[in-house]
């Protein structure tokens, strides 16, 4: 008999994963009730972000940031710079698919990608330079990206684990001024960058990239 009701419970489980990771399953409605971590029409908007971001916002393109784990305020203030063409967020493909969305939607979003749990991208890591960076990290960034870059506090995004590739392209925004960050961590970037030039970012983004 517990040999039986562990089989079923199975046979459900798989049917959820396959129909969640199927983003346009014609059964979608009863998949996204019986999701957890959101109401479910939070879930049925966030799968139109799962062809890029993942199912539930952990991306496993290089490019695309996973968005898991996003604390609200930084979801919700992501998307509106995204709203805004002078939001000073660089954004090839995004500034276009914010605009689709109204603020009770993207405070729906924010709620559901908030309690999907950020996993680290699996990615290749030099300890080497992940070993620089740490110091560099410590030094320079740890202040507002506490705990190695794993916490998202005020704002700041989880860094430790997000995709190397995405976060070379946000360093880069932010060191041109393509995209806006606080005054204090441009100068920090700036000075570091001045004084160990580009390998310094490169051990910055080994060191992101360890954390798994
Ligand atoms: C066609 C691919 C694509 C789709 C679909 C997509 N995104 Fe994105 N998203 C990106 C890319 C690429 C970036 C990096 C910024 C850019 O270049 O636009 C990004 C960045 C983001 C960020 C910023 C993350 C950070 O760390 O600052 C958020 C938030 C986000 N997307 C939310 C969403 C939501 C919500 C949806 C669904 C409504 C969605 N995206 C759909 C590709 C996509
Ligand atoms: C004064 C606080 C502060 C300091 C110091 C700081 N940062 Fe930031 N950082 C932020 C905030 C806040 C954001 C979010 C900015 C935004 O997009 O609105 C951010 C964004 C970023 C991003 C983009 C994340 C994403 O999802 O696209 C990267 C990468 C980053 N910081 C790296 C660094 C590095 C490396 C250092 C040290 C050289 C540093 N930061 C120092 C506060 C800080």
């Amino acid at each position: 008999m517990r040999h039986k009701i562990s089989l079923s419970t199975m046979i459900v489980a798989i049917g959820l994963t396959f129909s969640t990771s199927v983003a346009m399953a014609a059964d979608e409605e009863k998949a996204a009730a019986s999701t957890t971590g959101g109401d479910a029409r939070a879930t049925m908007l966030s799968y139109t972000c799962a062809g890029c971001h993942g199912t539930n916002g952990v991306s496993t393109g290089p490019a695309i940031p996973t968005i898991a784990g996003m604390a609200e305020d930084t979801f919700t203030d992501a998307m509106n710079a995204f709203k805004d063409d002078e939001g000073g967020k660089n954004a090839t493909i995004m500034g276009r698919i914010a605009k689709g969305y109204s603020d009770e939607d993207i405070a729906a979003m924010a709620g559901f990608f908030s309690k999907q749990k950020f996993v680290a991208a699996k990615q290749e890591a030099d300890a080497t330079k992940a070993a620089a960076g740490k110091k560099i990290h410590e030094k320079s960034c740890e202040k507002c990206h506490e705990e190695g870059g794993s916490q998202d506090v005020d704002g700041s995004g989880i860094l430790a684990g997000q995709w190397k590739p995405y976060l070379q392209y946000s360093l880069k925004d932010a060191l041109s001024g393509d995209r806006t960050v606080p005054k204090k961590m441009a100068k920090k970037l700036k000075s570091v960058h001045e004084s160990k030039g580009d390998d310094a970012i490169a051990e910055l983004l080994e060191y992101y990239a360890s954390q798994q």
